[in-house]
């Protein structure tokens, strides 16, 4: 039985109850994030933490975060995840409960802050290296998905849409532009260099996307923030994703055309390799601490 946290309490998930007025469930009016631990180890917590609070921040909920490091930390524990390989915490935090209204509460409502936590595996070594399908699907996202709100619908649809094209992940295409996936950064080689989407309103800020661009310049590959024309995807070496628990993930196909030899490249592989290497880093940095 797993233990959740809801609102302050660590509860079994059974027992936990959400007000069916809940401004997360009427009007989507919650955030969310997702932080990954490796051998119970927390990675890129402060990147985690730092974003929720901005997206606080931007939709004025009023939520103090200070606990939040601890609270995630006793969830993995609490759920036996400290010797997990892979695993991670899901929170929420919803403008809370209070009368349908389109404008904010009036009175003082507390945030509804809900978190679990799980075990997520990484596909086996053969199946990354046959790699991924993608098929291009259109952005019907609002104007700030630099926010990470709950407003998933479109994300939703557009991972439909792909999987129903027979694809494993979507590329969400903008006025031509292949943004990002449903739920990962996207990003291309190009003549040697390294290109993904900068961080403006029409993507979501990845901490992997942060993490990766930093490990590409740390490998001396050229990078360029600017965005991947669809019309450009055909000339392109190499693609592949980022993000929580997809990690580094190569792309070999998009809409039934082979990308470059139609096999993972030797760039996708080697920031693969780097981001294994900052995983592993940081699990032996957190054991030296520890021990
Ligand atoms: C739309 C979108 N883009 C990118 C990402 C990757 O972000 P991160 O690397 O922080 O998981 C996510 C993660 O949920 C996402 O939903």
């Amino acid at each position: 039985m797993s233990t959740v946290y809801l609102n302050g309490e660590y509860i079994p998930k059974e027992e936990a109850r959400i007000s069916p007025d809940d401004r997360g469930f009427l009007l989507a009016d919650g955030i969310y994030e997702v932080t990954p631990f490796y051998d119970g180890v927390p990675f890129g917590m402060d990147r985690h933490m730092a974003r929720l609070l901005r997206g606080l921040c931007w939709m004025r909920i009023d939520y103090d975060t200070s606990g939040l490091e601890a609270m995630h930390r006793r969830l993995i524990d609490e759920n036996g995840l400290a010797g997990a390989p892979t695993s991670m915490v899901y929170l929420q935090i919803t403008r809370g409960a209070a009368p349908r209204t389109h404008y904010f509460p009036e009175g003082p409502v507390e945030p509804t802050v809900y978190a679990y936590a799980k075990a997520w595996s990484r596909p086996s070594e053969e199946r990354w290296n046959q790699g991924f399908t993608a098929a291009t699907v259109p952005d019907r996202r609002w104007g700030r998905v630099d926010i990470k709100t709950i407003c998933l619908l479109p994300n939703a649809m557009g991972f439909q849409d792909a999987r129903e094209a027979g694809a494993d992940d979507a590329i969400l295409v903008r006025d031509g532009v292949a943004l990002e996936g449903a739920h990962q950064n996207f990003w291309g080689v190009f003549g040697g260099t390294v290109v993904t989407h900068p961080t403006t309103n029409h993507i979501l800020p990845g901490i992997t996307r942060e993490i990766v661009l930093e490990l590409a310049r740390g490998e001396g590959l050229p990078v360029a923030e600017r965005p991947i024309y669809t019309e450009d995807l055909r000339h392109a070496e190499e693609l592949f994703f980022t993000g929580t628990t997809g990690e580094v993930k190569p792309v070999v196909e998009v809409d039934g055309r082979a990308v470059g030899e139609g096999v993972v490249g030797p760039v996708t592989r080697q920031l693969a390799a780097a981001f294994q290497a900052r995983v592993d880093a940081t699990c032996r940095a957190a054991a030296t601490v520890a021990g």
